[in-house]
């Protein structure tokens, strides 16, 4: 079987800077970025005039989109949908918080499942996300969960937004966080939880680079 590293965390954990390191350091490794389908998912309803709450006519669009990640940094990301290029309104907070809402149902989520094993190709899958390890992976060879406070994963938030030209504001950004948090980790499906067995990495504090030395002993390992 294809080898699978899940890493699964709460929002602007760093969970994007792991998985791309990871899938530099491990060459032809595929990178699964499972925030961004229900994200593009989420987009895609909202433009259609789809209602979020209708979850069966939100998951009957999973099927149908054409979607293309390119680009190996988060600098160069570029993610196409039906060919037009969405990167900038896919990475927007208020995108996050769309994903959110249709994440909660389950039509939704197993709409999704086979997106995500699709994924999984030779020689291995590094896959980021909120369930990677509890249900879209179950099997994985290393499961991951980062947490950080939510205070600091603002300010990363906002530092990230910002280097890519999106303005945002501290105090209104950290209250979303923590209301997308709330949804993730207190739904009835797949709710955000370290998988069992799985090694959790508190990054409250660290640098960049100590969390990579971190996940680099987890992988010598
Ligand atoms: O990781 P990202 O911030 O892009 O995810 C956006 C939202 O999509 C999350 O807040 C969560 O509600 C949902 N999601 C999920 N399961 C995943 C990945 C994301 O429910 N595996």
């Amino acid at each position: 079987t294809i080898p699978v590293i899940a890493v699964d965390g709460p929002s602007g954990v760093g969970k994007g800077l792991v998985t791309r390191w990871l899938a530099q350091r491990l060459p032809g490794w595929h990178r699964l970025d499972s925030g961004a389908l229900y994200r593009i998912l989420a987009l895609s309803a909202h433009r259609r005039g789809v209602d979020l709450h209708e979850a069966r006519a939100v998951a009957g669009l999973a099927p149908r989109l054409d979607i293309r990640f390119e680009g190996a940094s988060e600098d160069d990301e570029r993610i196409l949908v039906d060919g037009e290029n969405w990167t900038h309104d896919v990475r927007r907070e208020s995108t996050g918080a769309l994903a959110s809402k249709i994440a909660a149902a389950p039509e939704v989520r197993a709409a999704l499942l086979q997106r995500q094993h699709d994924f999984r190709q030779a020689p291995g899958l590094i896959a980021d996300g909120r369930d990677m390890g509890t249900v879209v992976f179950p099997d994985a060879a290393l499961k991951i969960f980062m947490d950080a406070s939510p205070e600091e994963r603002a300010q990363r938030r906002l530092k990230q937004l910002s280097a890519k030209g999106i303005q945002a504001t501290l105090a209104p950004l950290c209250e979303e966080i923590r209301a997308r948090d709330e949804r993730d980790r207190n739904r009835p499906i797949a709710p955000l939880k370290p998988a069992e067995h799985a090694e959790v990495v508190d990054t409250t504090g660290l640098s960049p680079e100590a969390v990579i030395a971190r996940v680099e002993e987890l992988v010598q390992r």
